[in-house]
């Protein structure tokens, strides 16, 4: 089997594409052929060494997937070989074949892609855990995404517009905000040329209830400034590099609330409650209520195209890489 490796912590050009025997199967494990692998953010950083985890090299990056179940081991009784399903190795990815236990396991909801289901499960929990269990979101509020055309961000977009909220989306150019459109935003703000808080506080007449963030830096404080009293700032992440720094007076003055997002973390204490969250999702997707975008999908070889092209925000949605 093809797997992708890197060899050395650094810039994605890095990476290398190896020939390896394929994997057999081994008790209580089940043996996917992948199909698809999604490509987040992540997985830039951590071919870098810049992620919280730092697995030292030779490592094979990808953290979730999508394909077919080939075999299963001996004890697993919940899979079945010709079973779709979307895989989430953590990493080991990036491979036409993944070995896992049944629990890193979910079953692939009907109507998606490969290439759809290997983006789908991490953004769209990551959206559906920010928006309802941390920020409350109520049908009629206002809801503004930053990095909106992003992974996380266009989840986000479909969540917010299913849960009956009202959505602005911002992102750096034309065709994103349009891709923003596509997904059901209402208001779009063009964030690299106009003024973030002051569009923000024009097109919600006065303030939004909510701030979706995973892109941090300098959109940070104008997207608070621009909260609503009694807002919600959720913290996501910081795909725009700098960990930004607001004063504390800012809050104070707003009344607003600044919530820390960590799905994962959460997801790994709370594995029932998460189990639900994403089955909520899946029936979600089955009824035609949401609707995730299909990725801009690059061939396995061009693993390190698609991480460049994502650390350098010229991907509109998600990316994904064919694999097979
Ligand atoms: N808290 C959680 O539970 C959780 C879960 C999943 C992911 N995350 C985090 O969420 C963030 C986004 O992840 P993702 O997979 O959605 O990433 P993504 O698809 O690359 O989207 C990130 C967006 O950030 C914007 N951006 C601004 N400055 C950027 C820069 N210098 N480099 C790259 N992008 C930049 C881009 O939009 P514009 O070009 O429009 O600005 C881009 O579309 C990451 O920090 C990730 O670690 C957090």
């Amino acid at each position: 089997m093809r797997v992708i490796s890197c060899v050395e912590l650094g810039p994605p050009e890095k990476l290398q594409i190896e020939e390896r025997p394929d994997l057999g199967p081994l008790p209580g494990h089940v043996l996917v052929d992948v199909k698809a692998c999604g490509v987040y953010f992540v997985d830039t950083l951590m071919v870098q060494g810049l992620y919280q985890i730092r697995p030292e090299p030779p490592f094979t990056p990808g953290g979730e997937v999508a394909g077919v179940v080939r075999a299963v081991g001996e004890g697993v009784e919940t899979f079945s070989a010709g079973d779709r399903v979307i895989a989430m190795p953590g990493m080991n990815g990036f491979a036409e074949q993944v070995l896992l236990p049944p629990e890193r396991l979910i079953p692939m909801p009907k109507g998606l892609s490969f290439e759809q289901a290997s983006g789908f499960y991490q953004a769209y929990c990551t959206a559906q855990f920010a928006l309802d269990n941390r920020a409350q979101l109520q049908a009629g509020e206002t809801v503004l995404v930053l990095g909106a055309a992003g992974g996380v961000g266009l989840a986000a977009v479909d969540v917010a517009k299913q849960m009956g909220a009202r959505v602005i989306a911002a992102a750096s150019s034309p065709e994103k905000l349009a891709a923003c459109r596509k997904q059901g935003a209402d208001e779009v703000i063009l964030y690299s040329e106009e003024d973030l808080k002051l569009r923000a506080k024009e097109l919600s007449g006065g303030g939004v209830d909510v701030v979706y963030d995973p892109v941090g830096g300098d959109y940070s404080e104008p997207a608070l400034r621009a909260l609503a009293p009694g807002g919600r700032h959720l913290v996501i992440g910081f795909a725009g590099g700098e960990i930004p720094r607001v004063r504390w007076n800012l809050i104070l003055l707003k009344q607003c609330q600044v919530v820390g997002v960590d799905w994962g973390g959460w997801g790994s204490r709370n594995r029932e409650a998460n189990a639900a969250l994403f089955s909520g999702l899946a029936a979600r997707v089955e009824e035609g209520q949401l609707a995730p975008v299909p990725p801009t999908v690059y061939p396995l070889e061009e693993a390190a195209r698609a991480l460049r092209d994502l650390m350098e925000r010229r991907v509109v949605g998600k990316a994904a890489l064919a694999v097979g």
